[in-house]
């Protein structure tokens, strides 16, 4: 089993189109550096983010989720950012109640300008995972749950 020290976290990122995957792009063109340990899933907007995705992305092996989309009232579809914000909140009392562990779950705002935030964001995220370790209890559940779970009794 590895250590913290040379274990490399697996994050799925969900962005919007138009705000934080421009900015991620920014970071590229920008050529500023940040840890490679991301994966970008890319959708119209936040407002069109399924939050089962996020329960998907750990039991298939993510260590830590980052959301992420325009800031309050740059939406490109006016509201979505907001209607995403309160599904989160609702979303994040589910989670927290299901005993997943909601650290692992960043979200947040960055614009097609805040190349330099991605960055961070992705950096503090991957730093932060990495000291939690790997998330193999939630991908225990999902093991179980998929081999058909409990049966009755023993
Ligand atoms: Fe970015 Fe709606 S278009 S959050």
């Amino acid at each position: 089993m590895s250590s913290n020290t040379d274990f490399e976290p697996k994050i799925i990122a969900f962005v919007c189109n138009w705000c934080t995957y421009a900015g991620a792009d920014l970071t590229g063109t920008s050529r500023l550096k940040y840890a490679t340990n991301v994966k970008i899933v890319r959708f119209p907007c936040t407002g069109r983010i399924d939050f089962l995705l996020l329960l998907k992305s750990f039991a298939q092996g993510a260590d830590g989720i980052i959301v992420s989309g325009c800031h309050p009232n740059d939406c490109h579809y006016t509201s979505g950012n907001f209607h995403a914000r309160r599904r989160w909140i609702a979303f994040r009392s589910i989670l927290d109640l299901m005993g997943v562990d909601i650290r692992r779950i960043q979200y947040s705002w960055v614009s097609a300008a805040e190349g330099s935030k991605w960055a961070d964001l992705v950096n503090h995220t991957v730093a932060d995972i990495r000291s939690l370790g790997p998330y193999q209890e939630y991908q225990k559940i999902a093991d179980y749950l998929e081999k058909g779970g409990y049966h009755g009794e023993d």
